[in-house]
């Protein structure tokens, strides 16, 4: 079983790669929409993320193969709690870090019907720490636009 952590900024792709791969992913934009009737609503962050992990706990119980978790877990902080759930289920967590410029993401977020505001955005590339093997991931790979989803293993 695997776990494996998408990390990158709103309008990086993470939803789009998941999409174009063809794999649901556990996200956190989602399950605000199945709780609260609103995919941005940002006051309902703890029960969003128990949520999340309800989810993908009830998967390892079941022993899905691989679960992807869709948020932007930008910090340590955030990514703890999956490695701290793989370990306890005895599965491999990997990172994948959408590294996509802010000026392409600032780009894309205008484009898209649910927009981050720029001030936010700014906000949340400051906190961005890049995933590393250090903090617990058994792989770390990187998703520049270059790779088509199918090339990747
Ligand atoms: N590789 C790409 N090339 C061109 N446009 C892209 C690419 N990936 C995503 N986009 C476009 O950028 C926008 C944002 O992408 P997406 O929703 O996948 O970002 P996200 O990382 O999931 O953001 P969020 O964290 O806010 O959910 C979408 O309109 C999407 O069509
Ligand atoms: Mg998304």
């Amino acid at each position: 079983m695997r776990i494996v952590v998408l990390v990158g900024l709103p309008g990086s792709g993470k939803s789009t790669y998941l999409e174009r791969l063809g794999a649901a992913g556990l996200s956190s934009d989602s399950i605000r929409q199945l709780l609260a009737d609103d995919e941005s609503d940002q006051t309902i962050h703890d029960r969003v993320f128990e949520t999340l992990r309800y989810l993908l706990r009830q998967r390892l119980a079941l022993a899905r193969p691989v679960t992807y978790i869709d948020a932007t877990n930008l910090t340590l902080q955030e990514r703890r709690p999956y490695i701290a759930i793989g370990a306890a289920y005895g599965c491999q967590v990997e990172a994948l870090f959408f590294d996509t410029p802010l000026a392409v993401c600032r780009e894309r977020n205008a484009r898209r019907a649910r927009v981050v505001p720029s001030e936010a955005l700014a906000k949340m590339e400051e906190r961005l720490v890049p995933p590393t093997t250090a903090e617990g991931f058994t792989r770390v790979s990187r998703v520049s636009d270059v790779d088509p989803p199918a090339s990747r293993p």
